[in-house]
This record gives C-alpha cells, structure tokens and sequence, in this order.
C-alpha cells in the first residue's frame, strides 16, 4: 500500500509481514518459548488509563526532551535491533538518516548488519547516537570498540544484560540459520557459528555469560560515556546498578526475546521507581530509568512518563517501517509520533513533558501480581 495509508505504528508492522522474506519476519517478530511476554509488553499499556486535566491552555505544546543530556524531539529513542540488512538493503542506514533529519536518537546495535563507522559516517554533524553493547568474552576487543565509539562521539554507552544465552525464539530456530551472504557482518570479533540454530544463536556465540557486577568498575574506567543496563527487571537490581555507580537501567526484556513470562518494562517501572526513591527524591539528575517493550503509540510513552520513566524506547515499530519503506518508512513513523504526541498532550493537559505527571494516570490496574 502507498506509504501515506500508514496511519499508525501498527499498519508498519502489518505491511512487513507481507513483505519481508518468512526468514526475515520469523527473526524480527519471535520471541522466548510461548511468546507470552511480548503480548503482556502490549497488554500492560492497556491497564494503565489517563487522568486527563483540562482548560490549561494547550494552545502550543512541546514534547521535546532531553534524554542523557542530548536534545531529542521526542521521549523516545530508537531502540537497537540487529541485522538490519534482514529486512532492508540499506538496513540500519535507514534508522540513521531518518533520526538526524527528524532530532531523534537512534542506539547502534553492535549486531547491526552495517560496520559501526559506517553508521556514524551517515550521521549528520553532531547527531547524538547511542551505543548498545554485546561484551565479548574477549575484553580487549570489547575495549577498543568501546573507546573507538567514544572517539567518534557516541554519546552513551547502553550495555545489553539481559542477554548471557540468547533466548529460544522457536519460530526462528526452525527457519535455520543457513548460510545468509552477507546478512550478518558482527563487528565485534569472533563468533562461532552454529548453523540449524536460528539466526539469532548463530551469531551471539560470542556473549560472554561471565559477566557480573563486578565488571561495572573495569567499565566506568574505559570509557567516559554514561553507562546504562539495558535488560534490569528488579528492585534489588535497579538498586544494585544505582550503587554500582553507572548512570541508568532500561527497564526492558528485550522485546519479550528472551525470558518467557518475565514481566513488561512498564509493569516493573512503579515498584522500580519506588525503590529508587528510598536512595533520594526522584527525578534524580544523575540516574536515568528507560523503559521500552510494546511502545507503538505515544499514549504509550505518556503513561511510561507519568509513572516515572525518563523517556522510551521502541524497537520493532521502527523496524518494520524501514522494512516496509525504507528511509521514508522510517520518517513516516516519526511523524505519525508527533502527531500523536501533539493530540495526546492537548487531551491529557501537559503543555510540555515535565507537566506529565503521575496523577495523570491510573494505573491501580497494571499490576497482574
Ligand atoms: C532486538 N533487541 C535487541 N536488544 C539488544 O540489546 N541487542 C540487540 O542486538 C537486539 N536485537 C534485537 C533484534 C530484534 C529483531 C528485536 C525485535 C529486538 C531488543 C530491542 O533493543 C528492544 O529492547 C525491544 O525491541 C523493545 O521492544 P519492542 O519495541 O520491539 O516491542
């Protein structure tokens, strides 16, 4: 269908699955074992409802907002998702120059199917991009793609946790991962690859499962990039990360990809949010809580907001845009965010994302505890 019938996130993912190959799809649509997380990441959304405050003037409303000091002009980043090429000739390029033309911040995966330089080159000048992070059980080589990332400008460093074995994502495994020329260039050193395992083992072999808190020291003294825990799921962790000294968690589980039936992003943000408080009043400068899983509408990223959520995270509607339509797929998608934002904002009474707020939403539903 013609790009201007796209109305919503959803139509994106709905043109991807007609158009992308049945390896393609199965790779970016599966999740861990029965799948039952990535329906509860869309499912806890819909258990949080708005408060909304009238007659405040919503004349101009701004949802800009600033996500680990880079201007952004929305709460939403673009969440890193691997292999790109998969789904798209162009693959993570697509993501690059839609984000610097619309003032978005896209997270490099370090699985992407483009060279890292590669992405940062298609930056414009003085794009923020963020940098998520596979550590190799090989530290040296983890060091050097991390100090070369700081070199060219990336702006945060977001270490990927949830992920020691990546998860069976069964739809996957039985397409097999054959032999795919060129679809899977790993940047980041050795991998063994174990065909008939999915396209996903196939190339994270080389994940070191060893890593441990302990290793948050050796990272803040490699790197002056904020450092982030992309996968936290828990209080004590949350808490843990916090005293570890690094400058955020993401309250994700990575798109429901891995562990099956643990809870949504946003069904952790409040007893997360709650613990951090006993460390001192909340928003806190120097700590930032993301959440992402199941983000497709700006209403969404609201709710995440006023629970406490320092800004969002979205994987796959971004994805299928740019496997629907390219570079244009992607800008699409930007735009019918600010369009939703525009009217959500004006419905609920925020002028601007600091005016979101936890009265804004009732979320005495969300917990399926
Ligand atoms: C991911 N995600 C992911 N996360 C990560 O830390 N490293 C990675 O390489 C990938 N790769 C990846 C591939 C695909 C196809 C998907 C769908 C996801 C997880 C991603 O960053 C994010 O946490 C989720 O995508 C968020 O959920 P939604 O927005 O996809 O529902």
């Amino acid at each position: 269908p013609p790009i201007d019938e796209m109305l919503n996130l959803h139509d994106f993912e709905a043109v991807a699955k007609t158009v992308l190959p049945a390896k393609a799809w199965a790779y970016y649509s599966s999740g861990g074992e029965d799948e039952i997380t990535i329906r509860e990441n869309r499912a806890a959304f819909q258990r949080v409802w708005f408060r909304p405050r009238v007659l405040r003037d919503v004349s101009t409303v701004d949802w800009s907002h600033i996500i680990l000091g880079q201007k952004s002009s929305m709460p939403v980043y673009i969440s890193a998702t691997a292999l790109g090429k998969l789904g798209h000739p162009d693959g993570e390029l697509n993501v690059t120059r839609a984000a610097g033309k619309h003032g978005v911040i896209q997270m490099i995966p370090t699985l992407a199917s483009c060279s890292f330089d590669e992405i940062v080159d298609a930056a414009q000048p003085g794009q923020p991009l963020f940098l998520q992070l596979y550590v190799n059980r090989d530290r040296e080589i983890t060091k050097k793609y991390v100090q070369h990332a700081e070199k060219r400008g990336v702006k945060a460093l977001f270490i990927t946790v949830d992920a020691p074995q990546l998860g069976r994502r069964e739809k996957d495994m039985r397409m097999k991962a054959v032999d795919d020329n060129g679809t899977a260039k790993v940047q980041d050193g050795q991998q063994d690859v174990k065909k008939n395992e999915g396209i996903s083992r196939a190339i994270s072999s080389f994940i070191d499962p060893s890593l441990s808190w302990k290793d948050m020291a050796w990272f803040r003294s490699i790197t002056n990039m904020p450092i982030i825990l992309k996968g936290v799921a828990t209080p004590e962790d949350a808490l843990l990360a916090y005293d570890a000294g690094v400058q955020g968690i993401v309250l994700s589980n990575h798109g429901g990809r891995q562990l099956d039936t643990s809870f949504s992003g946003l069904e952790n943000l409040p007893p997360i949010i709650a613990a951090l408080k006993t460390r001192g009043p909340w928003p806190n400068p120097n700590f930032s809580v993301f959440v992402d899983g199941g983000v497709r509408r700006a209403s969404d990223v609201l709710k995440a907001l006023a629970l406490g959520a320092s800004a969002v995270g979205i994987g796959r509607g971004f994805l299928y845009s740019f496997c629907a339509y390219g570079q244009e797929g992607v800008e699409r998608a930007i735009q019918i965010l600010h369009d939703e934002f525009q009217m959500n904002m004006r419905l609920i009474g925020a002028r601007n994302t600091n005016e979101i707020v936890p009265e804004m939403v009732d979320a005495s539903a969300l917990s399926s505890r």
